[in-house]
């Protein structure tokens, strides 16, 4: 049991927990993610790490309410508990100094770039960051972002902040002004993942990307994360979950990633009349 000792909305849908997992917040790293169980009917879902702090023991998870399991953990409140969380999972970002590093985050992504993009600085890169969000409202961890960032660009597809438009769009007009990145990662939903490798492939700049497919056991058994990189089927929570994003077979990923839409409706419209606990 892993008891929630802080949670906040940061904004309509998206929450912030706090667990108390001493374990796991000893041997986190920028880059892995947990796979947590809220209760014994619960899924198993994968969460990327927001942030971790090795004296209180707690690690910070961030996500977007959208299912039946993510909803259900939205319910839980400061004291409440997880029934299962596993972790650190997946290999940890490779941290070395590149040079100048572009950090694109997208939507609840930001969240887990932020550990990416902390640990690249603190390796003595020049961070370049891009965060954005749908609207002004739904755009989080900007100033957990500006604190690792030599520069900061923020987009809103509706133009109520920032830039109108896609994170991708922001990108490739720094890079059309001029700008040079040794490398960039981007973390965030999948079409914005490919849209930013279609950005920097004709200027062969090295670009990772951290995925998001389903997961069960995140341990290489289930074969339910299976995607293709570069023509091979990898597991991503055992071969990544960052991937070179020029070698990814998007198109595989959303496919895989939208397998379950049916049910996964069905399940929810079940759980919000209040059929299913
Ligand atoms: P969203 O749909 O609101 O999009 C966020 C931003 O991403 C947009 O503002 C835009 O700038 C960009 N974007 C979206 N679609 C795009 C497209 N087609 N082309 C170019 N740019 C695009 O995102 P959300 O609702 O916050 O959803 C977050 C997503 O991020 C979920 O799919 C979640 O699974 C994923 N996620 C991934 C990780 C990871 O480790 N890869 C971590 C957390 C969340
Ligand atoms: Fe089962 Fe990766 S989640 S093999």
């Amino acid at each position: 049991m892993y008891k929630i000792i802080e949670k906040r909305e940061l904004a309509p849908g998206i929450k912030l927990i706090k667990v108390l997992a001493p374990e796991i917040a000893k041997k986190a790293k920028a880059g892995q993610f947990v796979i947590l169980r809220v209760d014994k009917t619960g899924e198993r879902i994968p969460l990327t790490l927001a942030d971790w702090d090795q004296k209180e023991g707690t690690i910070t998870l961030v996500f977007l309410e959208v299912g039946v399991s993510t909803k259900k953990l939205g319910r839980l409140n400061k004291d409440d508990v997880i029934l299962n969380l596993l972790g650190p999972l997946g290999n940890p970002t490779e941290v070395k100094d590149y040079g100048s590093v572009c950090v694109v985050g997208g939507g609840v992504g930001i969240a887990a770039a932020y550990p990416i993009a902390r640990a690249l600085k603190e390796a003595g890169n020049k961070i370049v960051s891009i965060i954005g969000a749908r609207s002004a409202n739904l755009l989080i961890f900007e100033d957990e972002m500006k604190e690792y960032s030599d520069e900061i660009y923020i987009s809103t597809d509706d133009g109520t902040k920032g830039y109108k438009g896609f994170v991708s769009d922001l990108l490739k007009d720094l890079l059309v002004k001029g700008y040079k990145f040794d490398m960039v990662y981007a973390v965030g939903p999948a079409l914005m993942m490919r849209a930013v490798a279609d950005v920097t492939r004709p200027y062969k700049i090295k670009t990772i990307v951290s995925l998001n497919p389903i997961m069960v056991d995140g341990m290489g058994m289930c074969g339910a994360c299976r995607v293709i990189v570069g023509g091979k089927t990898r597991f991503t929570c055992v071969d990544g979950p960052e991937f070179d994003a020029h070698e990814v077979d998007f198109t595989e990923l959303v496919r895989r990633q939208r397998a379950f839409i049916e049910e996964e409706k069905k399940a929810l419209e079940i759980f919000e009349r209040g059929e299913l606990l």
